[in-house]
């Protein structure tokens, strides 16, 4: 493990790296290709029911084993090996970081402090099982006695975008008799939309916050409450229809829900790790409790590769630390996440709080700033649709934007030969990405001279394609936990604290001092900028005009 003061740019094996870039930067994917043409039979890895293939990337096997020697070197295996161990890795928050628990299985056992949580793990597991089975089945009414047909989980950022992912992810295996919606934005256009063709007697709100303090939430939450009550008038229909997941037993009881009407979780499972946790409350009444634990058992099958196999076998590592070659040394800016699925239309947005929030800092675990790139931008959208978008910038830009590209072999409906068509897009965006096609074979085409340039793509472009035969919930889980745990090596080898996230602080905190200086009668000026001092005077002159 590289030693604190040891910056990892400055080790051998950064600069090994370096040199060996500096050799094979300009190398094509056509050439590489070439001289090594059973690339694509030797550079994939195959773990639980994920095909990953890695031959189309700028790189050579002496890549992998410089990069696998740069993450044995930064410790990662030993960070890992202390994360398993519920020690606290978190270390400007001083907690253990354990989403792993998460889905651990009955006999297991991981201390944090001594204490076991593995069992308390089980025991929400369970009550949540209960829970779900009384909605699912109609035992569990409305105030007035209707069964509850709506569930609106009501929460932002990890609180939200994992049951909102996870839910359209697998909308094939839920109650299509119920109805599930997604509140988040504090933008009171989200809870009307959200609710204006829900009738409150069928419908249960699911309060989700880790803190149960969140601005956003706490709003929406409130007035679901109203919007509930005015029908409903009775404050004793609370119990019926507002259930809370959070770990802040105080502020929920405040809040006027019955703490036994609670799911909860621990400090120890961070925002955007948590849709695994009673955060997936939401998720589970749509899919059943069977089906949640069948996606934690993927998740644990992948927690399982990722704790035992070696650095240069290890999917979750081995995908991190191909992000950090375009990071780092290419100098690629972003990363796309382009899933050929329709299902896991939320999946790059989950996927951007996932390595954003994770990875986007800039001092180091000891505190000091890091000279050295950190956390990608992540984007993307569903193919087929970029396809006819933003697939253009890619293709014949200026930019190197490494793509990973996800996809199944079995639709889950069969839409006539929908599933084929879309698969063959899957394949041939890479293949054109990597090859491109040459001013030569455009010429031969008999292309007007005027339309040459403009028709050639210069190809190079390095992509991830990752298949599995179907989407459900055990590939769902496995699929998710490769990305935290590549997220977690990424930033184990930058030295960075991957679970903390003090910079969504300043703009909360403004937020708040600004909220009574929109509605001031007086025409006393604020004391900010005077750019934000002009924009308040306008907003205060418009809402009012
Ligand atoms: O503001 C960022 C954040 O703290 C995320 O990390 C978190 O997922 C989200 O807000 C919601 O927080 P909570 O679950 O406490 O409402």
């Amino acid at each position: 493990m590289t030693d604190p003061a040891t910056r990892i740019v400055d080790t051998p094996e950064w600069r090994a790296l370096k040199a060996h870039f500096e050799a094979i930067r300009d190398l094509h994917l056509r050439m590489l290709f070439a001289e090594q043409p059973n690339r694509g039979e030797t550079m994939n890895l195959e773990v639980c029911d994920l095909y990953f293939d890695y031959s189309k990337n700028r790189l050579t096997p002496e890549t992998i084993d410089l990069l696998v020697a740069l993450a044995r070197r930064a410790g990662v295996e030993q960070l890992r090996d202390a994360m398993f161990a519920g020690e606290k890795i978190n270390v400007t928050e001083q907690r253990a970081v354990l989403h792993v628990a998460l889905r651990s299985e009955t006999n297991d056992e991981i201390l944090v402090d001594g204490v076991n949580v593995v069992p308390e793990v089980h025991v929400v597991l369970n009550k949540m099982s209960v829970f779900c089975n009384r909605v699912r089945s109609g035992a569990w009414t409305g105030y007035t006695g209707k069964r509850i047909r709506n569930v609106v989980n009501v929460g932002i950022g990890g609180s939200d975008l994992g049951p909102r992912m996870a839910t359209t992810a697998l909308a094939d295996f839920s109650d299509r008799s119920m109805t599930f919606r997604f509140v988040s934005n504090v933008d009171g256009t989200d809870f009307f939309e959200a609710t204006r063709d829900l009738d409150p007697e069928e419908t249960l709100f699911i309060i989700a916050s880790k803190t149960f303090t969140t601005l956003e939430t706490m709003t929406n939450a409130r007035t679901a409450r109203d919007w509930a009550l005015a029908k409903l008038g009775d404050e004793a229909a609370v119990a019926k229809h507002f259930v809370a997941v959070s770990t802040n037993a105080a502020e929920v009881a405040k809040f006027g829900i019955d703490t036994a009407n609670m799911f909860g979780f621990w400090d120890w499972v961070g925002g955007r790790y948590s849709y695994d946790s009673a955060i997936g409350l939401s998720l589970m009444v749509a899919i059943g409790p069977d089906a949640f634990r069948d996606m934690l058992a993927g998740f644990h099958a992948m927690d399982e590769h990722f704790k035992t196999a070696p650095i240069e076998a290890n999917l979750p590592m081995i995908l991190g630390l191909i992000g950090i070659w375009y990071n780092n040394f290419f100098g690629a800016e972003t990363l796309a996440v382009l899933p050929y699925s329709q299902y896991l239309a939320h999946l790059p947005a989950y996927f951007q709080q996932l390595e954003m929030e994770s990875n986007g800092k800039s001092v180091d675990r000891e505190g000091n700033r890091v000279e050295w790139q950190t956390g990608a931008i992540v984007w993307g959208q569903p193919g087929t649709n970029g396809q006819h978008a933003y697939y253009q910038l890619i293709h014949q830009g200026t930019k190197l934007i490494p793509c990973d590209f996800i996809g199944f072999a079995q639709p889950n409906e069969v839409v006539g030969d929908h599933q084929d068509l879309l698969t063959a897009n899957l394949l041939a965006q890479p293949e054109a990405l990597a090859f491109g096609k040459t001013r030569e074979e455009v010429e031969a085409e008999g292309v007007p001279a005027h339309q040459v340039a403009a028709r050639v793509f210069e190809g190079n472009h390095p992509t991830n394609t990752i298949m599995a035969t179907k989407l459900t919930p055990n590939v769902l889980g496995q699929l998710i936990a490769l990305y935290e745990h590549k997220v977690f090596t990424q930033g184990a080898v930058w030295n960075i604290n991957s679970f903390d996230q003090w910079g969504v602080e300043l703009g909360k905190k403004l937020a708040q001092n600004i909220v009574p200086e929109l509605s001031a009668v007086d025409e006393s000026l604020p004391a900010h900028d005077s750019s934000t001092n002009t924009l308040i005077r306008r907003y205060r002159r418009l809402r009012s005009s």
